[in-house]
């Protein structure tokens, strides 16, 4: 009799480009101040990557670092997977881009687009793909640069002032001793939300043979489009929903858990969530002030960084929580 292996999070890895971008800096591209900007979302800075930077050279710095730190080397990994919503080109998706520089050819490559919760469904498939003996060891990968997707119109600038450029990824395995474990893994999705947070075009569905015209750039359909309102409230809602959902499958209460290291979307939304859920703000890894929000990136870099500052020991419970536009949202409870 075969028994199925139990997965964990052998190791995690970070990739921040250097330049540093403040609040009065973005004042020379829109209209906007810092007192807003903080007062708003709590965001101070953020990093912007180099032009020559692509999505997959991002990923791929975090992609070495996690690896390393799981301790393996990259020819051990058997199945990549790649989320972003900034990919390097329009098509192929970017896991090709990014498996060729890992050195990784002839492994299995799977593009997931979950924006903000890509660790979260990036977990959840490496888990099942372990636990089923396909692969032995997965590497999930999370890079956005979003700092080729500013737009400093009247429309644009709600969410131009929250983006950041970056990378986060984790190798799950098989867990070393029983103990250090994915303990669950929740996914949902509701798409009949999807236009609260969306780019237009290019896209299918413009009602014409063109796939991008001059109007889509003047008109802005090129652009991030938020209602910031409905983004903010069903952010903090279905993040907080996720939080009790998981701690109910688990047969656990808040008190169990040690770190709560959710997706760094805007600090007044983790104030929110803390208040609605009962959560001390000491048991909360936030970077967000420092980073600004990176879509998918955010999480398995606050994660990486919460492993490696110390706020995570092992033997630690560690719930991960994302919400992003779709929408779609979700939660995985790690043992450490
Ligand atoms: C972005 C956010 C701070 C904007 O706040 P808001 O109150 O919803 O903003 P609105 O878009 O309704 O605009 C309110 C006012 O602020 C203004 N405003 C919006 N962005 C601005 C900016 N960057 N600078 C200055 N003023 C701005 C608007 O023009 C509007 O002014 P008006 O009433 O004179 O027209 C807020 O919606 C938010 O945080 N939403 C969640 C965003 C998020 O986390 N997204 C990522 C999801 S993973």
């Amino acid at each position: 009799m075969t028994s199925t292996p139990q997965s964990c999070v052998l190791g995690t890895g970070r990739y921040l480009p250097s330049q540093v971008v403040t609040n009065s800096d973005l004042t020379n591209l829109m209209e906007t101040s810092d007192e807003f900007i903080v007062q708003r979302t709590g965001v101070r800075h953020r990093r912007w990557a180099p032009p020559e930077m692509a999505a997959s050279d991002l990923a791929a710095l975090a992609c070495r670092d996690a690896v390393a730190d799981a301790g393996l080397s990259m020819d051990q990994i058997d199945m990549l997977i790649m989320n972003t919503i900034t990919p390097d080109h329009a098509d192929p998706g970017c896991a090709f881009f990014l498996q060729a520089k890992l050195g990784l050819a002839g492994t299995p490559v799977l593009d997931i687009k979950q924006q903000c919760a890509g660790l979260i469904y990036g977990l959840s498939l490496a888990d099942h793909f372990i636990r089923a003996g396909t692969c032995r060891h997965v590497l999930a990968a999370c890079s956005e640069k979003l700092s080729t997707r500013i737009d400093g119109s009247y429309e644009g600038r709600n969410i131009a002032i929250l983006l950041g450029d970056g990378a986060g990824a984790a190798v799950v395995g098989p867990s070393p001793d029983g103990r250090r474990g994915i303990l669950s893994t929740i996914l949902h999705a509701d798409g009949r939300h999807a236009k609260a947070l969306y780019t237009a075009a290019p896209g299918s569905a413009l009602g014409r043979r063109e796939h991008l015209t001059p109007d889509d750039l003047q008109s802005g359909r090129v652009h991030f489009r938020m209602d910031g309102k409905a983004v903010f409230t069903n952010g903090v809602d279905k993040m907080s929903e996720a939080i009790f959902e998981c701690l109910d499958a688990n047969g656990l209460t808040l008190d169990d858990i040690d770190v709560l290291v959710p997706h760094q979307a805007n600090l007044r939304m983790l104030e929110a969530i803390e208040q609605r859920v009962g959560i001390s703000r000491k048991k909360v890894y936030v970077n967000v002030e420092e980073y600004g929000n990176i879509a998918s990136a955010s999480l398995p870099i606050a994660l990486d960084e919460s492993r490696h500052t110390g706020m995570v020991q092992p033997g630690n419970l560690v719930l991960l929580v994302a919400f992003g536009s779709g929408f779609v949202w979700g939660s995985a409870l790690l043992r450490a």
